[in-house]
């Protein structure tokens, strides 16, 4: 089954062509980046613009490298939510396009499925079951994953996410959107020790998160700096790596604390914050000592993609899962 995946939920527009048998066949990425840069986050009408001039290019873009046409498409996936409306409406309503004038299967995936299964598109991919900590812009959670669609809430964040704590961060330290790579990219020139930030939530029981907190302390020490007249270069990098050292911490005790209760030995992390270095480094670490193995996507299909809804949206229209006429869109979705 060829099957074309639309991801459009927020500010990339990405576009895969994935075949059950041969695998990916080709993937086209286009950033939003430099469009939302001066507003210092997304702008949601900018988004959906954009899509809307992106969007077929990239799939004709995509369809030429692997040599096909639209015509052999067999099956159409998209994202339809969680995500800004106005975005996400672009990918279903050509999705539902194309599907309709092609006669061929379309369905409506969930965002955070196809981050949590990204990684099975890699040559090791993991099996089931496994721990999966999916941390993103908008997410945090510790999910247990049995299979396809059976997926186990085991903690997330009651307020902010890990993805969200970077940019906020990044944004107290003057630094452009989208933070998490700057923040850590700053991170490298910091020196150990400089500063001890919280681990929330890491000294009570349980599996879930709060990031909110650390965000405050960390504005309080920007603020302290600045105060003091010394809020330069080598002071910003050692509030970035303290920052950064506390949110792997704290994402690290509760995965092990998530394998332990699980007695799962594989740790799946997904969701553009799972291209952290430093965060792959720490979970290694971790799950050696557990005698786990840690699983994640390359770092370009751990930020939003399209080869990661191709795949999830494969997996169900293979089970004959399908949208009816309608164009799903559910900006707020819990999985
Ligand atoms: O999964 P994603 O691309 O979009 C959402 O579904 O939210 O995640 C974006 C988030 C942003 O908050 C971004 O700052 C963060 O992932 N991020 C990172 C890194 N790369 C992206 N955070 C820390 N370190 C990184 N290397
Ligand atoms: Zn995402």
């Amino acid at each position: 089954m060829l099957i074309l995946g639309i991801e459009t939920s927020c500010d990339e527009t990405g576009v895969a062509l994935l075949d059950d048998e041969q695998g990916l066949l080709a993937h086209a990425l286009y950033s939003q980046v430099d469009l939302h840069a001066d507003y210092g986050g997304v702008v949601p009408e900018l988004a959906s613009r954009d899509h809307v001039r992106k969007l077929l290019p990239l799939c004709d873009q995509v369809l030429a490298e692997a040599g096909k046409t639209r015509q052999d498409l067999e099956g159409i996936a998209y994202t339809a939510g969680p995500g800004l409306v106005g975005a996400l409406m672009v990918g279903g309503s050509v999705a539902h396009a194309l599907g309709f004038a092609l006669g061929i299967p379309v369905l409506g995936v969930h965002h955070m499925e196809g981050h949590l299964l990204a990684p099975m598109l890699e040559d090791n991919p993991p099996a089931f079951p496994f721990v999966a900590l999916l941390v993103s812009g908008g997410h945090t959670q510790l999910v247990r994953v049995d299979g396809i669609g059976e997926y186990e809430m085991l903690g997330e964040s009651v307020d902010d996410a890990a993805g969200e704590a970077f940019d906020k961060t990044a944004k107290m330290l003057g630094l452009d959107y989208p933070g998490g790579p700057r923040v850590a990219a700053l991170a490298e020139k910091g020196r150990e020790g400089k500063y001890r930030f919280p681990r929330p939530m890491t000294d009570r029981p349980g599996l879930d998160f709060s990031f909110s907190g650390l965000k405050t302390f960390t504005l309080n020490t920007v603020n302290a700096a600045k105060d003091e007249g010394r809020f330069d270069e080598q002071v910003q990098a050692d509030i970035a790596l303290a920052f950064e050292s506390a949110v792997v911490d704290t994402l690290t005790i509760k995965c092990r604390r998530a394998l332990e209760q699980t007695g799962c030995k594989r740790l799946v992390i997904a969701g553009g914050v799972s291209a952290n270095k430093r965060l792959r480094a720490g979970l290694e670490k971790m799950a050696e000592k557990q005698n786990a193995s840690v699983f994640y996507a390359r770092p370009e299909f751990c930020t939003d993609n399209g080869a990661m809804i191709a795949y999830a949206g494969a997996q169900r229209l293979r089970g004959g899962q399908r949208d009816g006429e309608r164009i799903v869109s559910v900006p707020r979705w819990p999985m």
